[in-house]
């Protein structure tokens, strides 16, 4: 058997990893500024991560959702804690697309409708009605297109109202900062305007934070930067540093019933101990504060190259805009200077997202780099 080629491969083979640093089987090392999108958040095999596995591994790994885990409460507890979202209920899956699927099932269930709002240059995952409201004709397939979605730019109040007042739509989805789509946001006041829409009209607002969740863009969610209060927050990727864990943030408003929602893998005894360690290094070792701090630093750097047009994105969420398209600059910066970016639907965006305990010292170097190569 052969693999199913779905994925263009850059000539890199990682065998062993730690902190940002990438090394392949000739012993060549990498900087990791992408974090196999966005996914590492604290850093390749953190001690702690990898001791807390070993441990949970040793005591038991898996039994599925049909016995007590105390584990998954005290995730619970503490994500509602440290996100200063305590007024959520948790159910956990194991993928951004199974987290947006449920979310989106929810809203229907709750709301009694189908129609969905989503915004140009979304992603929102590969599966029915998450790929759905991913605005990307290219890997819709027929069965997918029998979704309701309407697509609508950012910050266009007019066509928002107009679309909500049609009384079909369960929800309004969208990412704070957009992630394969280049960096994008909605402003504050049109995030706003959504919420004060939801309420009047009964429709479930869902904050995709599969990206920017977590610490990424400086606070514990990108939505926490414009104050407003989703009914549905959804999470993945640095959720778990690499083991494959997502969860569904559901407003306690919202009730639960026997069977509901459901998953085989989802909240298992390992996924659970994974996102307990990326919780407590973000907690100790200050993570989300330097993510904000390494943004500044960031754009400091990025301002004394001329090339570049522009700095988009929060955090340790960013983008840097030029004006030409940036596949072969990445390409130079992988096989030149062992340095792992990312790429974006808008081509002219190069994607930066690192582990979140990123340096000064590392950002020098990236910037020495991406220089040699302009
Ligand atoms: C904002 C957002 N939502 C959902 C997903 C899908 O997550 P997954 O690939 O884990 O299914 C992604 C993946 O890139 C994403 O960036």
């Amino acid at each position: 058997m052969e693999l199913f080629d779905v994925y263009p491969l850059y000539e890199v083979t990682p065998v062993s990893a730690k902190g940002i640093v990438v090394t392949d089987d000739k012993g060549q090392d990498y900087l990791d500024f992408y974090g196999g999108h966005a996914v590492i958040s604290i850093g390749h095999s953190h001690p702690h991560y990898v001791n807390r596995l070993k441990d949970q591994l040793d005591k038991i790994g898996f039994y599925s959702n049909s016995i007590q885990n105390p584990l998954q409460v005290e995730l619970a507890r503490k994500l509602g804690e440290q996100s200063d979202c305590e007024q959520y209920n948790l159910f956990m899956c194991s993928s951004g697309a199974e987290a947006n699927e449920n979310a989106l099932k929810m809203a229907s269930f709750e709301t009694g409708k189908a129609r969905v709002i989503a915004f140009n240059n979304s992603f929102h995952g590969r599966t029915s009605a998450a790929v759905a409201a991913t605005d990307n004709p290219k890997i819709n397939a027929p069965i997918n297109q029998q979704q309701k979605v309407t697509f609508l730019p950012f910050n266009d109040t007019e066509a928002l109202t107009r679309e909500i007042e049609k009384g079909d739509v369960c929800t309004v989805i969208l990412e704070a900062v957009q992630g394969v789509g280049g960096l994008d946001e909605p402003s504050t006041e049109f995030y706003s305007t959504i919420e004060t829409l939801c309420k009047k009209h009964k429709v479930i607002l869902i904050a995709d934070e599969v990206q920017s969740g977590f610490g990424r863009t400086g606070k514990f969610f990108g939505f926490q930067h414009h104050g407003i209060t989703p009914d549905i927050i959804t999470i993945a990727k640095g959720m778990g540093n690499g083991f494959p864990v997502g969860g569904v943030l559901i407003h306690e408003d919202i009730k639960a019933s026997y069977g509901l929602l459901g998953t085989t893998f989802g909240g298992n005894h390992l996924a659970c101990a994974a996102s307990m360690a990326v919780l407590e290094v973000l907690e100790k070792e200050g993570l989300i504060e330097n993510a904000k701090h390494m943004e500044g630093y960031f754009r400091s750097l990025a301002a004394a190259i001329p090339q570049i047009k522009r700095v988009k994105g929060r955090g340790l969420m960013l983008g840097l805009e030029f004006d030409f398209e940036v596949a072969d600059l990445r390409k130079r910066l992988i096989h030149n200077q062992h340095l792992f970016t990312g790429g974006a639907k808008n081509k002219y965006v190069l994607r930066i997202l690192p582990a979140l305990n990123i340096t000064k010292k590392d950002l020098d170097v990236f910037f020495e780099a991406l220089k040699a190569e302009l």
